[in-house]
């Protein structure tokens, strides 16, 4: 049997590594949906699985934008019409612009919460109500969901509904037999960690492949064995 996944914020960071990973891995995934928005680096992605694709796996590309539930409501439609399932969800698009709480727009706040929050719940939802039954659902949340900081509010606050949520998810979803992982990434190396963190090194910290290395330990046949409600991958 082999099974389909999907992956959100597949342009760039840690998902384009997690793309990357179960692609060209020998693995029983044979079907990966990529969700993100038009890019220049979401083109060279598919360009170069298209142009070295060792196992023969199909690539099924969405350009979304997640804040709009509307177009996640449609585009989820034509997924499943071309792919026909998705077993495994990888949500991991995310969105933050630090901001001193006297500045916070309420309107950039709502966008935080709805790429990071809305959307992955909208994705589990929809689907879910198509008749799909999820192996394994893997959230992003963050560390700094476990922590305020300041600057940080309406991402620390997004984070943290995210972890809620998968423990929410994960209670009630395991009568289908669903697993729900949550990761909390620490600081990794991406756009995102430099919008938070300009002046860091980005050599110095965790990459991307570090974290995709770790969900493609939870889809291995491994994987039903780590049991965590919010598992942290640091270093
Ligand atoms: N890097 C870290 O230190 C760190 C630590 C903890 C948690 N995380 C979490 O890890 C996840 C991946 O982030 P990353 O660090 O890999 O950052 P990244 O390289 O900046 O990637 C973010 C991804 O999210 C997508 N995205 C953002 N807004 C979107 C929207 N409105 N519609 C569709 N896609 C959207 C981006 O796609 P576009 O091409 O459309 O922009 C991109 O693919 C996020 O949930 C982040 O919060 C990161």
């Amino acid at each position: 049997m082999t099974r389909t996944m999907m992956v959100t914020g597949a342009s760039k960071g840690i998902g384009a590594s997690t793309v990357e990973k179960f692609f060209y891995g020998d693995n029983d995934v044979d079907t990966i949906v990529l969700v993100a928005r038009e890019s220049k680096e979401f083109d060279k992605l598919q360009e170069r699985l298209s142009s070295d694709n060792p196992h023969g796996k199909k690539i099924v590309p969405f350009t979304v934008d997640l804040a709009d539930r509307a177009k996640i409501v449609g585009f989820l439609h034509e997924a499943m019409a071309l792919a026909g399932k998705i077993d495994i969800l990888v949500n991991n698009a995310g969105y933050t612009a630090p901001c001193a709480i006297q500045q916070i727009d309420f309107g950039d706040f709502e966008r935080t919460m709805q790429v990071n929050v809305y959307a992955p719940f909208t994705i589990v939802q929809e689907l879910l109500q198509q008749g799909n039954r999820f192996d394994l659902i893997v959230n992003i949340a963050s560390t700094a969901g476990m922590g305020g900081r300041p600057g940080w509010l309406t991402y620390g606050a997004s984070k943290a509904a995210m972890i809620n949520m998968s423990e929410a998810m994960k209670a009630e979803l395991a009568i289908f037999d669903t697993r729900v992982v949550c990761i909390s990434p620490g600081r990794c190396a991406t756009d995102l960690r430099r919008t938070l963190a300009p002046d860091e090194d980005p050599s110095t910290i965790m990459q991307p492949e570090h974290v995709a290395g770790v969900i493609d330990m939870l889809a291995s046949e491994v994987g039903p064995y780590i049991d965590s409600q919010n598992l942290v991958v640091r270093q």
